[in-house]
């Protein structure tokens, strides 16, 4: 009893004092050794208390040696040596943006200049969102141009397929004037290829005022694609969407200076880059934005197309894949 109280208030400073206690008590000729061959002589009526109470004694030695081993190992590590003060640094791993994320954000950032906001919403949407408020009741043919990834059997749940739906909820939550662009990831069920893939991101861009025209779209599609590509030709095609009328393919002339030019561009110099046009009146009737009172221009395009035009990117999986060959050479963009 006396040497558990002796145990219990050991207290070792240095690595010096653990190690007379280890001998003490727990080496060879220490004392627990000692008392556990004394334990023969023990009268077996005392048998089971004197060798539990050798137990305890042992557990507790062997405690608190190894207590103060790793306390005073971690406290010499930590103040006592500061090691060589001149060895080089271990090298810090950057990590890289996502090409995605940079082109996002660059999008985000070339808008913000001219005054739209960002906005968010759900990736799993309902129909009235991805569909009907856009024009595009049930059985409406278009629905077949966006092949539809549904929830299990309700056909009200879905993955949005662009984000649009977000322009929708936007226009349900503010008064005009309204400008915002929708950055975010869309679904839709079409066969992987170098060129598509079933999940991809969009920016939508939506501008609700009086008076808004045309000719302030194509300003500010010229004034993107000069920002983004440093390209100031384009030209509008004319197009079908559902929820803009009229509705319009944007192209930027790429130029037919390389081979890669002449690949990309099939010869053409043109490259298609978005889609775009004036909201459909029903559109906005159905937000409750009076079309007699307000007009407002739409635009959407993918983000995995710019980067791979910006980046000469040849097959969109390589987004997907993370593989950090690909990866690490956008370290040097931010
Ligand atoms: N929502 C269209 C798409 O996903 C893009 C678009 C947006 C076209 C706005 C015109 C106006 O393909």
């Amino acid at each position: 009893k006396e040497l558990i109280g002796e145990v219990a208030a050991f207290n070792a400073k240095t690595k010096e004092d653990i190690e007379t206690f280890r001998i003490k008590f727990l080496s060879k000729k220490g004392l627990l050794n000692d008392l556990f061959t004394e334990f023969k002589n023990v009268a077996p009526a005392e048998r089971k208390e004197f060798g539990q109470a050798l137990n305890t004694l042992k557990n507790a030695a062997q405690d608190k040696v190894n207590l103060f081993k790793d306390a005073l190992e971690n406290t010499t590590e930590q103040k006592g040596s500061y090691g060589d003060l001149t060895r080089p640094s271990e090298p810090i791993e950057l990590g890289s943006r996502h090409p995605i994320s940079i082109v996002r954000n660059k999008i985000i950032d070339v808008f913000s200049r001219i005054g739209f906001t960002v906005s968010e919403g759900p990736e799993i949407e309902d129909d009235w969102h991805n569909f009907t408020a856009l024009n595009l009741p049930a059985y409406h043919p278009a629905r077949d141009m966006q092949d539809t990834f549904f929830i299990e059997t309700n056909p009200d749940i879905l993955l949005r397929t662009h984000t649009s739906s977000v322009q929708v909820r936007y226009m349900e939550n503010h008064k005009p004037p309204i400008r915002t662009i929708s950055p975010g990831r869309v679904f839709r069920n079409e066969d992987i290829s170098a060129r598509s893939h079933c999940i991809f991101h969009q920016v939508e861009g939506l501008y609700i005022d009086t008076d808004v025209s045309f000719a302030d779209l194509k300003q500010t599609l010229l004034y993107f694609t000069k920002e983004m590509f440093g390209k100031s030709k384009i030209r509008l095609r004319p197009s079908y969407f559902p929820f803009t009328e009229p509705s319009a393919e944007v192209d930027i002339y790429w130029g037919l200076e390389t081979e890669t030019d002449y690949k990309i561009t099939k010869g053409t110099g043109w490259l298609e880059i978005m889609g775009c046009g004036m909201v459909d009146p029903n559109v906005l009737k159905n937000a409750s934005i009076d079309p007699d009172v307000y007009t407002g221009y739409a635009f959407g395009m993918g983000i995995e197309r710019i980067a791979m035009l910006l980046y000469q990117i040849p097959d969109i999986r390589m987004f997907y894949e993370n593989d950090v060959r690909f990866l690490e050479q956008f370290k040097s963009v931010i």
